[in-house]
């Protein structure tokens, strides 16, 4: 017999014997990673913290609040982009990779940053943007300048004797049109979101040798990780079929995860990921669960973590409902349940805030629906995502005059809307509770001028709600939202069952609360979750009379499955 295959099967052999002894699943030890037992905080760096008054977050204002951040007990911080920029979308148009945006500082800010975060444990991810580049780079520029300089083939152009390209979907352009006709050398370029975006050509070797000498150079600096923005667009059909009328309603289904985007990965991962200790997550995954496992499946050696979007899209301004979620987010666990590692989130810098969206962000259930998504997001499989503000219980700020948007997603939009005479009450609306703005407006610090963000004039207007819900109010309270995700950060780190335990949903068909347990080595905890600002009862035939309360967001939690108005309460079960 083949000595690897008979080393192979002891191995095998050993682990399924060593697990008959243990109810639930075994973490083998190579399995753990940092990554997975990470809990991510994500940093708008334009609207953390403004160091030098010019109204615009900076990495000093990054800096000067390290110990908050560590105080939250997170172990990894996520930032936005904060590359050279000329900010046509906040940072995610890029035109220097190895340089830092003026508005955010230096690269010596940068190292002390990272070394201020290492000292502190806690790990740093960068956003690699690089689907696209900004049109102020300086391959941009060579590429533009003539059909026959070498960079011309760094980015998609379409000479205009082949008369005009087939129709591209832009998410940021005035007429959705992806194609840009550039009169210089008369073609047009593509560019999936603004034009000062445009997308890069990863079918060239060049343009992947570029971008993994980049990812080199942060990671020899030290970073911890990256997430791929839009990577799923990365890869084009360069033949450019034709699609059928009305794809756009649908473009991501035509454009995402294209020939050889898994090659690519395959290529990042062999040039670089496999060679230093980084976690690695891909913005959305494709258009079937099997291409998202395709993505982070160990033994493909491609990305290290999924983030699908089907969870974040559920919350619409008419309400979402909880069957629906739960499927969801069971789905998914389920897809990940053997193989791969997941994401977990309900919020970021392209939705509005959580609780204005998943929760319930009037007075009188702010608080509480706030603890209870918390407590879903931190007692849930994969690595808990979580955007600042959040842990303040921040809501939608809903400018209703279109002056005080700033996203660029909504502008060319609202221009869109104006030239095709929509409906500008409907958009309006729309905004009010979806636009991204919503999670971008300053950090609420304290009461002072400017929620103490900043002491000049912010960039976009802080929420008027700054005076009672900001963070120095919360940190002398001890029933705050904020003490409350302390707690729940730390239940998390102090039970390895909540990261890798077994997930099983209870009492399925429940409209109004979500019940699952998590078992690991003998170890079972219980989740109960009430979605609803009235009681409702979950039903899990657990006994709960001999349960250990682990965390609960009101003082008399549930002593048997009747839950308060967004209750949440969490509970170690005795074998
Ligand atoms: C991603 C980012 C978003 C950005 C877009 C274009 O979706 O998360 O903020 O606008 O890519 O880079
Ligand atoms: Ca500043």
């Amino acid at each position: 017999m083949n000595k690897v295959f008979f080393a192979l099967t002891c191995l095998v052999l050993i682990a399924v014997l060593s697990c008959q002894n243990k109810k639930t699943v075994t973490i083998n030890q190579p399995d753990r990673k940092w990554w997975k037992e990470a809990v991510v905080y994500q940093i708008y760096p334009r609207s953390f913290k403004d160091a030098n008054g010019d109204g615009i977050g900076d990495l000093k204002g990054i800096i000067s609040k390290l110990d908050y951040i560590k105080s939250l007990g997170v172990t990894a911080v996520w930032l936005n982009p904060i590359y050279s920029s000329p900010n046509d979308d906040n940072g995610y148009d890029v035109s220097d990779y190895r340089n830092i945006m003026t508005d955010f500082g230096t690269m010596a800010d940068f190292d002390e940053l990272l070394k201020g975060l290492h000292a502190r444990d806690i790990k740093l991810v960068m956003d690699l943007v690089v689907n696209h580049s900004s049109d102020e780079h300086d391959w941009f520029k060579q590429s533009r300048s003539s059909r026959t300089s070498p960079y011309r083939e760094y980015y998609h152009w379409w000479n205009a004797e082949r008369g005009t390209p087939p129709p591209r979907y832009s998410l940021f352009d005035v007429n959705h049109d992806a194609w840009r006709y550039d009169l210089l050398t008369k073609a047009y370029y593509l560019h999936y979101f603004s034009r000062k975006q445009p997308d890069l050509n990863w079918e060239n070797p060049k343009v992947r040798k570029e971008v993994f000498d980049i990812m080199k150079f942060w990671c020899d600096k030290g970073i911890d990780g990256f997430r791929l923005d839009a990577f799923g667009f990365a890869a084009k059909d360069t033949t450019w079929p034709v699609y059928p009328k009305g794809y756009e309603k649908d473009f991501s289904k035509y454009y995402a995860l294209q020939p050889h985007l898994h090659d690519y990965l395959k290529e990042m991962n062999q040039e670089v990921l496999s060679k230093y200790d980084v976690m690695s997550v891909a913005e959305g995954t494709g258009n079937t669960n099997e291409d998202a496992h395709n993505m982070v499946d160990a033994d493909r050696h491609e990305l290290g973590m999924a983030y699908p979007f089907e969870g974040v899209d559920i919350a619409k301004p008419e309400g979402y409902s909880v069957l629906h979620f739960k499927q969801v987010f069971s789905k998914w666990d389920n897809v990940f349940a053997d193989k791969g590692w997941l994401s977990v989130f309900l919020a970021n810098h392209d939705q509005s805030r959580l609780v204005s969206r998943y929760g319930n962000d009037k007075p009188a259930f702010r608080e509480l629906s706030s603890k209870m998504l918390t407590t879903f997001i931190l007692t849930m499989r994969g690595t808990p995502y979580y955007y600042n503000g959040d842990e303040l219980g921040m809501t939608n700020a809903g400018f209703t005059d279109i002056k005080d948007y700033r996203d660029k997603a909504t502008l060319t939009e609202y221009q869109h809307q104006i030239n095709i005479k929509g409906d500008m009450k409907l958009f309006m609306k729309t905004t009010e509770f979806a636009c991204r703005d919503n999670s971008r407006t300053p950090f609420q610090w304290d009461g002072t001028a400017n929620s103490g963000f900043s002491t000049g004039n912010p960039w976009i207007k802080v929420n008027q709600n700054y005076t009672t819900i900001n963070a120095a109010a919360q940190e002398s309270d001890p029933n705050s939202i904020l003490n409350y995700f302390r707690k729940a950060v730390k239940l998390r780190h102090d039970n390895l069952v909540l990261v890798y335990g077994k997930y099983t949903l209870l009492d399925s068909e429940n409209p109004d609360t979500y019940a699952y347990t998590r078992e690991l080595d003998g170890k079972k905890i219980l989740v109960l979750l009430n979605f609803r600002d009235h009681a409702a009862a979950a039903k899990t035939g657990i006994d709960l009379s001999k349960a250990k309360l682990l965390i609960s967001n009101y003082n008399q939690p549930s002593s048997d499955g009747s839950l308060k108005p967004y209750e949440a309460s969490v509970f170690e079960l005795q074998n």
